[in-house]
């Protein structure tokens, strides 16, 4: 039993990076997904939890809009906003549900 020990010690050590410990590994991809997204093409403008370091771009803090909204800013870039065609529909989600975080 002693010499069990150290095998029950090392499973306890790799349990949270277990698949089955681990509630929702795929909600956690997900996020850093989208943070990934979000760093890269948003936050140099939008700031890094919404709230922009200018007054030009908006303040998506408790940003009201929906999934829609989104979808069409990201297809026709309003004023010095770019268009992002390259961003998938399941990456748009992605990052609508980040933004959703911001307040
Ligand atoms: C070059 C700066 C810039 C970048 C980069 C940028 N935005 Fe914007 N964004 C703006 C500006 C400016 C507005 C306000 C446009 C307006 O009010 O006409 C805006 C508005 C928005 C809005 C609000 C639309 C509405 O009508 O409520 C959303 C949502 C948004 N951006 C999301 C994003 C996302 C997601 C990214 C990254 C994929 C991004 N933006 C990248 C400048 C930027």
């Amino acid at each position: 039993m002693k010499r069990l020990l150290p095998f029950a010690v090392l499973l306890l050590l790799l349990a949270p990076g277990c698949a089955l410990v681990d509630p929702s590994p795929q909600a956690k991809v997900e996020q850093d997904v989208a943070a990934k997204l979000w760093l890269t093409n948003c936050a140099g403008c939008h700031g890094l939890n919404g709230q922009p370091s200018d007054t030009i771009a908006r303040d998506l803090r408790n940003w009201p809009g929906s999934f829609q909204v989104l979808d069409s800013t990201l297809n026709t870039g309003p004023s010095v906003m770019p268009k992002f065609p390259e961003i998938d529909e399941a990456s748009r989600h992605l990052l609508f549900d980040y933004i959703k975080k911001f307040h």
